[in-house]
């Protein structure tokens, strides 16, 4: 199956998703339930148009050798440095007619075929929003990151009982859902986490914990006082809050910042292998990707995963070759040139 297949195929299955050639949040802007961003949405559109003014700085006199994408996360073996991000409400949003268990079983199915990791979404319906998400993606293998919502902790505790005894590679939190106005208003509520209820969550679990939604340098110093292991740099794609910076805008302080501390994943527009290796030069480890993944499993299954995530290697080998990077690591900051 090819990429223009996939497209295809999703496009007909989506009543709510434009599937833009570029998904930059111009066509759907607003447009939540949908796949836009808040209100303007000046934040998802940002996020996109923000990686134009970071270029290559192309040099190729070095020595020759193999392209290396390899990457490890806390032991896992991955072939690039790519997550599926967590997206919930599939049919809600992209308007296609997957169930959330069918969706995540071909994220995760698509995962293990591509040889990256999958996060699964949370949502207010316990059961069909969490449960089968997670089961759908344990049911597959060892590597789904489960993620939950910044709920009260009640929430929070009932979903660390269910996920007890599951085998997981990390637990993640996306506590930029703190405002959500649909979970702050359910009976078991969504709030703003302090230092100490995210410790209370690194305590009761003994894997790997992700805090996701962080976009500056002092909410970084907190979460690395909270004890958790990694941070994504993300404003949700723009959906949480509206006229914030781009993530690849504030990326560069965070990561220096946590250097030696915790690990930092980035998402937000990230749509090429180009806008991967932006993302690595600035300080990333590794990226995920929300939107467009979405598409190549609504359209490809588990397989749309693959060819996805080929083209993206293709692109960055490509990159890597014309900057004289032989493995992720060479990818440093001096391989990019930030416009003003
Ligand atoms: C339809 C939709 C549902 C999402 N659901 C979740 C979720 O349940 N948990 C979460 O942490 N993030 C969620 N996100 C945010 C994504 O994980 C990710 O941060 C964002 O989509 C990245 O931006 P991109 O789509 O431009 O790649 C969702 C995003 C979308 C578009």
């Amino acid at each position: 199956m090819d990429l223009k297949e996939i497209r295809e195929n999703a496009k007909k299955a989506c009543s709510k998703c434009y599937v833009c050639e570029c998904c930059n949040g111009r066509a759907c802007k607003g447009q939540i339930p949908g796949m836009g961003g808040k209100d303007s949405g000046e934040s998802f559109m940002r996020n996109v148009e923000a990686f134009k003014k970071i270029k290559i700085n192309m040099g190729v006199i070095c020595e020759n050798g193999p392209i290396d994408t390899d990457f490890k996360w806390f032991g896992h073996d991955m072939s690039m440095p790519i997550f599926i991000a967590p997206l919930a409400g599939i049919k809600n949003n992209y308007g296609a007619d997957m169930s959330e268990y069918t969706y995540n079983l071909e994220a995760a199915k698509g995962a293990k075929l591509a040889k990256i990791m999958a996060f699964c979404g949370d949502g207010k319906d316990v059961d069909t929003l969490f449960v089968e998400p997670f089961k759908a993606m344990t049911s597959v293998d060892d590597r789904a990151i489960i993620t939950m919502k910044p709920w009260t902790k009640e929430g929070v505790d009932l979903r660390l009982e269910l996920i007890k005894d599951q085998s997981y590679a990390c637990l993640a939190m996306d506590i930029d859902s703190a405002g959500l106005p649909l979970l702050r208003n359910s009976e078991i509520p969504v709030e703003n986490k302090s230092v100490d209820s995210l410790r209370y969550i690194k305590e009761k679990i003994n894997k790997p914990f992700i805090i996701k939604g962080i976009m500056n340098v002092e909410q970084a110093a907190k979460a690395v006082e909270a004890g958790c292991d990694a941070i994504v740099v993300s404003n949700h794609g723009g959906r949480v809050c509206d006229e914030t910076l781009a993530t690849i805008e504030v990326l560069p302080d965070i990561a220096k910042a946590c250097q030696g501390k915790v690990k930092v994943l980035v998402d937000g527009g990230i749509r090429s292998g180009y806008d991967i290796f932006k993302c690595l030069a600035l300080g990333a480890d590794a990226v995920l990707i929300g939107r467009p993944m979405g598409l190549a499993i609504i359209g490809g299954k588990a397989e749309g995963v693959k060819a996805y995530v080929d083209k993206l290697r293709d692109e960055l080998k490509s990159v890597m070759v014309m900057t004289g990077c032989h493995c992720l690591d060479d990818i440093t900051a001096d391989k990019v040139i930030i416009l003003k």
